[in-house]
């Protein structure tokens, strides 16, 4: 995240990477949960997405990836990882927010799944923005909230995976 205060805190953090099964430097690693934070919070400004939805969204989504190819349930176990740290009282959000954040998780893989709401929409957006790590120019149809679409996300999500690979 740049220049933020996180919402994200270190100990949640530690405790997320410390689960994760692969490698944390891989193509669905911590670089990529930054890189959709750092995405999803500059889109967030302009689409009215709630930011703690984001941010957790970022580091929790692939989470639970047992590898870095087709997991096609990999969204359902993160939002099942996502329910047992609200349980734990690791991560404390409004009722909303936690709706948000267990769909947004749970479905985010789905390629036909339809957002309810745009901090859906947005999260989902700045997963689908970082596909530059993958060599992959984002399709702006594949994007959900109007704003994804244009010019300068295609360009800051470009440019962030650009710094982190130099
Ligand atoms: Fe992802």
């Amino acid at each position: 995240m740049l220049g933020q205060t996180p919402m994200v805190d270190t100990s949640l953090l530690e405790q997320i990477k410390s689960q994760f099964r692969l490698n944390t430097e891989s193509i669905h690693g911590i670089n990529h949960w930054i890189r959709v934070e750092t995405i999803g919070l500059f889109l967030a400004k302009e689409t009215g997405a709630d930011p703690t939805v984001i941010s957790h969204f970022a580091y929790l989504h692939d989470s639970q990836r047992i590898n870095n190819g087709i997991d096609t349930k990999h969204g359902n176990r993160a939002a099942e990882y996502t329910k047992n740290l609200l349980f734990q009282g690791c991560i404390t959000l409004t009722k909303s927010q936690t709706t948000n954040l267990l769909i947004a998780c749970k479905n985010h893989s789905e390629r036909d799944a339809i957002p309810r709401n745009i901090t859906i929409a947005t999260c989902w957006d700045a997963d689908r923005l970082d596909l530059w790590r993958l060599g992959i120019e984002p399709n702006p149809h594949y994007l959900y909230t109007e704003f994804a679409k244009t010019f300068r996300p295609l360009q800051l999500s470009r440019a962030v995976n650009m710094i982190q690979n130099i």
